[in-house]
This record gives C-alpha cells, sequence and structure tokens, in this order.
C-alpha cells in the first residue's frame, strides 16, 4: 500500500443556502437534495485522499431528525476516516445554521463508502489513513467493524469472517 496520509488532508468543508428549489411542500429541504450534497462533499474528500477518480460504493443508513428549513445555511463537513485496499469510508456531518436567529444545530451524520478505480473502472489501491485527533482515532477503529457490517449486509463478507464484530457480540462465546 502506499504511504500514509493524515486523515486531516481530506476534510472538505462546503456551505449551501437551502432555496425554494431544493425545498418540499413544508418549505423543507428535501432529503434527496441533501443526500446529494453529502455525495459531493464525501466524494471531494475521497478524492483529495487518493488523488484518484472515485465511485460510490455505499451509503450508510441515513435518518433525517431534524427538518432543515428554507433559508437555513447548511455546512457539510467531510473527511476519510480509514482506508482498505481500494475503499475508503468517508464520515459526513451536517450542520444547519439559522443566521439570523443566531442558531447551530447539527442534524446528521453519515458514513459513505468510496472506491478509487482506474481509467476503466477497476478498483485501485489507495494510501492509508493516518488518524491524529481523538475524534480521527475513534472513527479509524470503528471503521473496520463498520466495514463488516455493511460487507455482510451486501453479501460481499461471510458473517463467519466478521473477526471485529464477532469479538463485539461474543458470538463464539457459551453463555
Ligand atoms: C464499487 C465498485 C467499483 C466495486 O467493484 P467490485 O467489482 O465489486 O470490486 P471488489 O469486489 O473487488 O471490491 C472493491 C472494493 O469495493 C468495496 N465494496 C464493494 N461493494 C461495497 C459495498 N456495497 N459497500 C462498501 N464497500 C464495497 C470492497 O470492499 C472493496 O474494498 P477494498 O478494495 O478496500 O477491499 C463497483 O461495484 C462499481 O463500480 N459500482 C458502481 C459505482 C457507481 O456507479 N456509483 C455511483 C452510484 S449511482
Amino acid at each position: 500500500m502506499a504511504k500514509k496520509k493524515a486523515a486531516s488532508l481530506s476534510q472538505v468543508i462546503m456551505t449551501e443556502m437551502v432555496l425554494p428549489n431544493d425545498t418540499n411542500t413544508l418549505n423543507n429541504l428535501m432529503g434527496g437534495k441533501l443526500m446529494h450534497w453529502m455525495d459531493i462533499v464525501a466524494a471531494i474528500a475521497a478524492q483529495k485522499h487518493s488523488n484518484r477518480i472515485v465511485v460510490t460504493a455505499s451509503a450508510d443508513s441515513i435518518s433525517f431528525k431534524h427538518p432543515i428549513a428554507l433559508g437555513n445555511v447548511v455546512t457539510l463537513k467531510a473527511f476519510v476516516t480509514r482506508a482498505f485496499n481500494s475503499s475508503m469510508e468517508v464520515y459526513i456531518e451536517v450542520f444547519a445554521e439559522d443566521i439570523p436567529a443566531n442558531k447551530k444545530i447539527t442534524t446528521h451524520r453519515a458514513f459513505f463508502t468510496f472506491v478509487a478505480v482506474d481509467q476503466n473502472g477497476r478498483p485501485i489501491e489507495v494510501p492509508e489513513v493516518e488518524p491524529a485527533t481523538p475524534e480521527e482515532v475513534e472513527l479509524y477503529e470503528g471503521a473496520l467493524r463498520r466495514r463488516q457490517l455493511r460487507l455482510i449486509l451486501s453479501k460481499k463478507m461471510d458473517p463467519n469472517d466478521a473477526s471485529e464484530l464477532k469479538a463485539i457480540f461474543d458470538l463464539n462465546e457459551p453463555k
């Protein structure tokens, strides 16, 4: 694998304003529009880490807890938590800000996985991630379990091979 790169080098911050065309009939941001922005910010982070063309391989469950209102400013922050062979897990945080009211809340968190590909669309190796801050280390350490879970769910991994997940649930331990 190519040499390590700091997680912070992949960080991307994207700012958007919710305009009338982005909203549903309740004047809140449409979920699909937010997912589009999440896909873009995460793809840029994965490109910065790998310096390659990247494709979205998966998006983990996204729940919409707080509506984001028309006129709010939406900030999306993303960085690569961990890289494997050709794939990279990207962590995305979304904040909504009502600037006139001076209110800012975290509205979403999600993990997307991107795969670096060559000109023919074949997966290609990427550098490892070097985490530094406590948040980066925590996300780096959890990334292996999350990878195993998403590969099992997409039928790309046999649950019996998911050693990190098995260790959490002590699946082989007698009760
Ligand atoms: C993503 C893609 C390149 C994977 O290709 P593949 O032939 O399945 O390749 P492999 O099985 O060798 O997997 C390559 C990597 O993708 C990862 N991967 C494949 N499916 C995945 C999934 N559902 N979730 C997370 N990672 C996945 C593998 O774990 C592997 O990672 P690694 O190299 O770090 O170990 C291929 O499925 C693809 O091109 N998909 C379409 C991507 C696209 O168009 N995205 C836009 C959405 S419309």
